[in-house]
């Protein structure tokens, strides 16, 4: 077993050197920046985010932030991931954290495992996949958030006009309450409400 903060700064490296080197996508790790998983890990903790979903893994480095806080609130996090490559890459950092307990690994296309998953079923839900399909999955990912659930999206701000669409759907929403924080690529936030019609 790694210890978790020098596995997270390992894979930092890996990711700034893979990234910098390697051109192809579906080779590049494009994980979330480090004040990112900070704030995820703030984000869990502070909501008591007991069932997390994350949708797009790659090589597990955000998966690890979300893990370890939910941990530490008696939480499992859910990570789906389509890529053969990066969903091995992931399963042997998780091996190596000591937390693959609080992990479940899902090699599903996003929009299937969204559509198969009950009502209800997440407290914190994190996006950051296929940014184009966010609008089409955004009906299951509110079905699947529960009441007072936290939907967080990456990219905000490093790819505002592609986010665009979907933050437009959601904001519009007035089942959500939402904000643009300035924090790595800046995280799109919005909570659903609990059932009350009272506007924002
Ligand atoms: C930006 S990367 C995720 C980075 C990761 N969250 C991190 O910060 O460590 C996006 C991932 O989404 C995956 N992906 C893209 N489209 C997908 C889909 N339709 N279903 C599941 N995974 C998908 C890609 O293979 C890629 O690994």
């Amino acid at each position: 077993m790694t210890d978790i903060h020098v596995l997270l700064r390992e894979l930092e490296q890996f990711s700034a050197y893979n990234d910098a080197t390697v051109m192809e996508r579906p080779r590049r790790m494009l994980n979330i920046t480090r004040d990112t998983g900070e704030f995820l890990s703030v984000l869990v903790r502070a909501t008591n985010a007991r069932r997390v979903l994350e949708i797009g893994t790659s090589n597990g480095y955000s998966t690890l932030w979300l893990a370890q806080a939910a941990l530490a609130v008696g939480g499992h996090v859910t990570t789906v991931e389509l890529s053969d490559f990066k969903l091995q890459m992931a399963a042997k950092n998780f091996d190596r954290s000591g937390l693959s307990h609080a992990i479940t690994l899902a090699h599903r296309e996003a929009g299937e495992f969204l559509q198969a998953t009950p009502d209800s079923s997440f407290d914190l839900v994190f996006l950051d996949s296929e940014r184009s399909e966010y609008p089409t999955w955004l009906s299951d990912v509110k079905r699947i958030l529960r009441p007072g659930g936290l939907l967080v999206a990456d990219n905000a701000t490093s790819h505002a006009a592609e986010m665009a669409p979907f933050v437009v759907l959601v904001s519009a929403d007035a089942d959500f309450n939402c904000c643009t924080v300035p924090v790595g690529n800046g995280e799109f936030l919005a909570t659903l409400r609990t059932g009350s019609l009272l506007s924002c």
